[in-house]
């Protein structure tokens, strides 16, 4: 028996930043998707969910068309496949079932770890490795040519880099990760706004062609090399501009135990994603506000906005009070069910013994 385990993430700060080579820092949460499989003797390679409907039947070596896939859960396991097609890697099938604590749907990157996890599985039971780094690259790949959407990398990156007690700097540019710990005084609280995302796919293809459109008319190959002056004008790369500073200035915070100053920059954060870059949704904005107006040092959208989850920094004692007094005004502004979660940062994707 096989058995991979892969975090989703939450993203403290930096969004929208990864697909032009800019700064984030997310941190692998204690959400996970795990994956257990015996090998086929067939080639064919069977996943069943707990939570998905269908059952996925593929050949091991890749020869699927990942689009034509149906049902549609498992087209990211045969692009995942496809990519790993090489004559120095066994394609040995296999029957996994896959469970998930990921809540679907709700920016925690449920579907970069459901495809960290395969990437892994394929290599443990063809009896090859592939290099960490490859894994996120191919999970990134496999969920783009699934999805039609161009994520960036963070995601990936987060699942499988993710490291206990620490949020990551990653540099989307060079792919450098940097651990930053995360004090013991400081809660991670995500909270989902009880809406499923909408419109996401499409707006995140038109936020991201607005951004390489910035930049070719700047004559620079993405927003990462642009100065603050040169997108004062243009509020989509405005943003863009203003988060990597502002990643990096929070990493500052951080490590000097500022946390003042680190929830200053997550509100900053967040109205920049929601008047410059636009992604936010009226939801969003009353949740980010109720939890700092609650006791949160700072609150923010997490991930690709338009619905799903808000993540904010709680003093660790206060957790429980903060939690219950922003839900409830919630509650009262909207009529909506929140969903909180107190995550823990943990080690990423890999084989459990
Ligand atoms: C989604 C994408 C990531 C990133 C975020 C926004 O989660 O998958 O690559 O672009 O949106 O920061």
């Amino acid at each position: 028996m096989y058995v991979v385990r892969a975090p989703g993430r939450v993203n403290l700060i930096g969004d929208h930043t990864d697909y032009q080579d800019g700064f984030c820092l997310p941190v692998a949460i204690d959400r996970e998707v795990v994956v257990r499989a015996v090998a086929r003797t067939d080639g064919i390679v069977v996943a069943r969910s707990d939570a998905l409907e269908g059952v996925v039947e593929i050949p091991a070596d890749g020869f699927e068309d990942p689009r034509r896939v149906v049902p549609e859960w498992g087209r990211s396991v045969a692009g995942v496949l496809r990519l790993l097609s090489h004559p120095d890697r066994p394609a040995v099938g296999f029957d996994a079932d896959v469970t998930s604590t990921v809540p679907v749907g709700s920016g925690l990157s449920s579907s970069a770890a459901f495809a960290v996890a395969f990437a892994i599985l394929a290599g443990e039971v063809g009896g090859y490795t592939t290099s960490p780094r490859s894994v996120a690259l191919i999970a990134q790949e496999a969920e783009q040519t699934a999805t039609g959407v161009p994520c960036g990398v963070m995601d990936q990156i987060a699942s499988v880099f993710g490291r206990a007690g620490h949020a990551l700097l990653l540099d989307c540019g060079s792919l450098d990760i940097v651990p930053v710990p995360l004090p013991d005084s400081v809660a991670v609280v995500v909270v989902h706004t009880g809406l499923a995302r909408r419109l996401e796919d499409s707006a995140y293809a038109e936020r991201r062609a607005a951004c390489e459109a910035a930049a070719a008319r700047l004559g620079i190959s993405t927003l990462r090399d642009a100065t603050i002056d040169q997108v004062a004008d243009d509020p989509i790369a405005r943003h863009v501009v203003s988060e990597n500073r502002r990643t990096l200035a929070f990493v500052d915070a951080l490590v000097a135990g500022d946390l003042e100053l680190c929830g200053g920059l997550m509100d900053e954060s967040h109205a920049s994603l929601r008047d410059d870059f636009r992604v936010s949704t009226p939801e969003l904005d009353v949740l980010a506000d109720a939890l700092v107006g609650a006791g949160g040092y700072g609150a923010r959208l997490t991930g690709a906005g338009f619905g799903g989850c808000a993540v904010a920094l709680v003093p660790s004692e206060d957790v429980e009070e903060v939690v219950t007094r922003a839900c409830s005004r919630y509650v009262s502004a909207t009529g909506l069910t929140p969903m909180p979660l107190v995550v823990r940062a943990v080690d990423g994707a890999g084989p459990v013994d």
